[in-house]
């Protein structure tokens, strides 16, 4: 393949790699696309199950193996991988021994270790600093700290290699919900942001209440498609100055108190209408203002990046809203919407190029901006 002669930067030939919900579809898209592709090393079990025929066990070592079997079968020329952890979803860790093995096994060498070093769970977030830092350690190589939501934005530059900053960018995940201008791979500024409950969590509480399990975004958006969302009234706030901000805590209280009191007075409820009338709302909080600020600070190209870029409603109305300008719309496909190893690789790809290199001092934060202050 091409892939390892156009990012050779900095003795990282490429990076290798795969999301593990994401692996075929993703290598594919890459190769076919002469991309940077991400190996997730530590992969969710879950996921890997989802995934190709090659990935069928839920033990510790299988999904590492089964990935590399696939990078092998769809990357005979392959050379190089960075390790990428993902730390949201993955609860099971496998010795640094494991990768380097099974890595060589397939013909791999690794030559750089990426993780997700903020923001999310303090928790879980420790563990993977933790563990890629002791991975840097042992193996010799450098350590690139990637911001959970850069990668989300990174997750396009997968399936759309052509993408290049500038360009603006509709955050939308179970914990941010901001419009980003990505001046360039590592400069960001934000336009406006929630001023209380991100989008992701607002679906999320709802569909609670509905009976949905967790995280429920994805099956009230399923719901909402059966449904007529001129059946119920839900309100649009507008928060602030900032006519880029946003609100989600009035329109969430609003469609829970007619949840509760459908079921105080004994009525029936639309359920499927309900969850239309939830999401045209989201999406009229969220797309108008994409748009807006689309046109007033000049940008020609909009993506959407994280979990909730998957809600059909919304990927529908910011496709004909910046159609209408003649914008370029960049949407991730489903499986690089939600939380995954390929997008933190990606975006590594491009923090080692800026010279984003961390040593052992290194630390996770629950918190942090996307503005890239100094770590
Ligand atoms: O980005 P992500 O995978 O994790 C975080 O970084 O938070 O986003 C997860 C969020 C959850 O709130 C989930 O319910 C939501 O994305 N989500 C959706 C859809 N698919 C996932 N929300 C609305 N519609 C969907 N189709
Ligand atoms: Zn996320």
């Amino acid at each position: 393949t091409q892939i390892a002669g156009s990012f050779s930067a900095g003795g990282v030939d490429m990076m290798v790699g795969i999301a593990t919900p994401a692996a075929v579809a993703c290598y594919a898209a890459a190769e076919e696309k002469d991309i940077p592709v991400i190996f997730t090393a530590i992969t969710d079990p879950v996921g890997a199950k989802l995934d190709s025929g090659n990935i069928t066990g839920t033990s510790d070592v299988l999904p590492v193996e089964g990935q590399l079997k696939l990078i092998r079968a769809l990357q005979p020329d392959a050379k190089t991988i960075g390790i990428v952890y993902t730390t949201s979803e993955s609860n099971s860790l496998y010795s640094i021994g494991v990768y380097e093995e099974k890595a060589a096994d397939y013909g791999f060498t690794i030559d750089a270790v990426a993780v997700t070093y903020a923001p999310g769970l303090i928790g879980a977030v420790l563990v993977g600093v933790n563990f890629a830092k002791a991975a840097a350690l042992a193996l010799g190589k450098p350590l690139i700290p990637v911001h959970h939501i850069r990668g989300h934005i990174a997750a396009n530059y997968i399936a759309y290699p052509e993408l290049e900053p500038p360009f603006l960018c509709l955050v939308v995940s179970g914990g941010h919900t901001m419009i980003v201008e990505v001046k360039d791979y590592t400069d960001m500024n934000i336009l406006g942001t929630t001023l209380d409950d991100a989008a992701g969590e607002s679906f999320d509480k709802v569909a609670r209440v509905l009976g949905m399990p967790y995280p429920g975004g994805a099956a009230l958006d399923r719901a909402a498609r059966q449904g007529d969302e001129t059946k119920y009234v839900l309100p649009r706030s507008k928060p602030g100055e900032n006519p880029y901000n946003m609100s989600f805590s009035g329109l969430k209280t609003a469609a829970l108190n007619l949840i509760h009191h459908a079921e105080q007075v004994g009525e029936a409820l639309d359920i499927p209408s309900l969850c239309a009338a939830f999401s045209a709302a989201v999406s009229d909080t969220l797309v108008p203002r994409a748009v807006m600020a689309l046109e007033q600070a000049g940008y020609r190209k909009i993506a959407v990046a994280g979990g909730v870029a998957a809600n059909s409603r919304i990927r529908a109305d910011i496709l004909a809203a910046a159609e209408k300008l003649g914008a370029e719309v960049y949407l991730p496909p489903l499986h690089l919407c939600g939380d995954n190893g390929a997008m933190i690789g990606a975006q590594a790809y491009y923090e080692y190029k800026a010279g984003h290199v961390a040593d052992m001092s290194l630390n996770a934060y629950a918190t942090k901006s996307i503005l890239g202050e100094a770590l």
